[in-house]
């Protein structure tokens, strides 16, 4: 059905009948309920509360209601044809205390019920559930306690990988450790601009190792208690071009911290010390005898979430690292999101053949890639043909990649409904379905109409 003579062309049958096709979205960015049924605070409901955290001034008290409206909004996703759903658990909504019951706290029931609920709707849908454990929203409790900087939370995470995989892993065999490392360790510890908003140095370091430990060891957890699992990780992750041919060397060091950090230590290759001096601070101060090896585990997939590349340059301003953004702006580029991110299909293909040149890597799937554009509803209509080509021609990299032989297997669109998108609030829409946040009202963009044509109809072919 491949339409020859438009390149651009594709139906869902080049992917393959075992392609995954799904949406992404995360607990904390589309629930609400923030206390109902015994949940407790997680960092962002802490974060977000103090002056000047969300661009916004909104909080994610609300959102998109979707702890009510799960069951209304599934029907949505399952019209649109998707056939896997990526959500995550909320930490503090299935352990109110951070800690788990071998630390002494508590399983709250109902958090628990919430998700067995959802877990069965889905299945009873046909939609795989794929579950996170862990997308940013630790609880408050155990920021309270040193949160990621103190290498106890390796064994809290493990209690909570271990809490939810006996209670769901009898029906979930798809599941995702950690969403980003990279983002909430450096947003999250270094920078401040994400919860808990902490900026040190200090911490910087036992903020990686300990996230690079608990990667592991939740993988461990997921193995054993549910054996016949597909057990993943994900990475943000985007190729890195310099600005200049004297750039070169600034770009293999900003591979190194954007693309390297995490996923080298889980395939046994260690942290990318050669290219960051910085990280050899980890084995001299940081790690306990034996961590080394515990930082591999052999994952059966992993995650890329790919947006937009980045083009850098050598920077004496910029201590460690050496090297900064060159941004789209400065570049002339035209084609840019309103998150300001560049638009550049080619990426997704050249990032997913640099992932699968790893030994190790035995199969990605896209667990995220999209994009946020102003959204306009004009009679009761989103006609969002900015986001219709950057999923379709993001998906044609993917199919490039595909059939040169790497084994990318799924493709979930971030995200299934405008939400709560972290520090900027609800402005930034990359829903495929629209939220009117005042009424609670869904409407489905011309993008999500395109995923259905593209999933459900026989007669597709992806150029409009
Ligand atoms: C990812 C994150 C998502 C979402 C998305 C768009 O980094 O995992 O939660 O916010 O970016 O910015």
């Amino acid at each position: 059905m491949t339409n020859q003579s438009n390149p651009l062309a594709f139906d869902r049958y080049a992917f393959g009948a075992d392609f995954v096709w799904g949406t992404a979205t995360a607990a904390y960015q589309i629930e609400g309920a923030v206390d109902r049924d015994g949940r407790t605070p997680c960092v962002w409901d802490t974060f977000g509360r103090q002056k000047g955290k969300i661009k916004t001034g909104e909080t994610a008290d609300v959102a998109c209601e979707f702890y009510d409206r799960y069951e209304s909004d599934l029907l949505i996703h399952k019209e649109l044809g998707f056939n896997a759903f990526r959500f995550s658990i909320a930490w503090s909504r299935m352990l109110p205390d951070g800690v788990g019951p071998r630390h002494g706290g508590r399983i709250n029931e109902a958090g628990l019920a919430f998700y067995d609920r959802l877990i069965d709707h889905c299945l009873r849908l046909d939609i795989t559930p794929w579950i996170t454990l862990y997308h940013w929203d630790l609880p408050h409790a155990l920021e309270l306690k040193g949160g990621w900087p103190n290498r106890k939370i390796v064994d809290w995470f493990a209690d909570f990988a271990d809490v939810c995989t006996k209670a769901f892993g009898h029906k979930v065999k798809h599941w995702i450790i950690l969403n980003e490392p990279l983002a909430f360790s450096v947003l999250g510890y270094f920078t401040g601009q994400h919860a808990p908003g902490r900026r040190s140095f200090r911490n910087l370091l036992p903020v990686i190792h300990h996230t690079a430990l608990a990667q592991a060891e939740g993988g461990r957890i997921v193995r054993q208690n549910v054996p016949d699992a597909q057990v993943g990780t994900t990475f943000s992750c985007s190729p890195i071009d310099p600005f200049t041919p004297s750039d070169q060397a600034a770009a293999i060091r900003v591979d190194a911290l954007m693309n390297r950090l995490f996923i080298e230590p889980a395939l046994g290759l260690g942290y990318p010390t050669r290219e960051l001096p910085f990280l050899a601070g980890i084995a001299k101060k940081v790690a306990k005898p034996g961590d080394m090896e515990r930082l591999a585990f052999d994952f059966d997939f992993v995650g890329l979430q790919h947006y937009f590349r980045a083009v850098v340059e050598q920077s004496y301003f910029m201590p460690y690292l050496w090297a900064k953004d060159v941004s789209p702006l400065r570049r002339n580029v035209q084609t840019i999101t309103e998150m300001g991110w560049e638009v550049y299909p080619e990426s997704m293909y050249r990032i997913i053949r640099q992932f699968g040149q790893y030994e190790g890597v035995k199969k990605i799937y896209i667990t995220e890639s999209g994009a946020a554009f102003y959204d306009r509803v004009e009679q009761g209509i989103v006609n969002d043909q900015a986001r219709v080509e950057y999923h379709q021609n993001y998906l044609q990299q993917v199919l490039r990649a595909k059939q040169e032989g790497l084994p990318v297997e799924g493709y979930f669109a971030w995200t299934f409904l405008d939400n709560f998108e972290w520090a900027e609030g609800y402005r930034p829409r990359f829903g495929l379905v629209y939220v009117d946040f005042r009424t609670q009202q869904r409407i489905i963009k011309k993008s999500g109409r395109w995923f259905q044509q593209l999933l459900t109809k026989e007669t597709f072919v992806g150029k409009h």
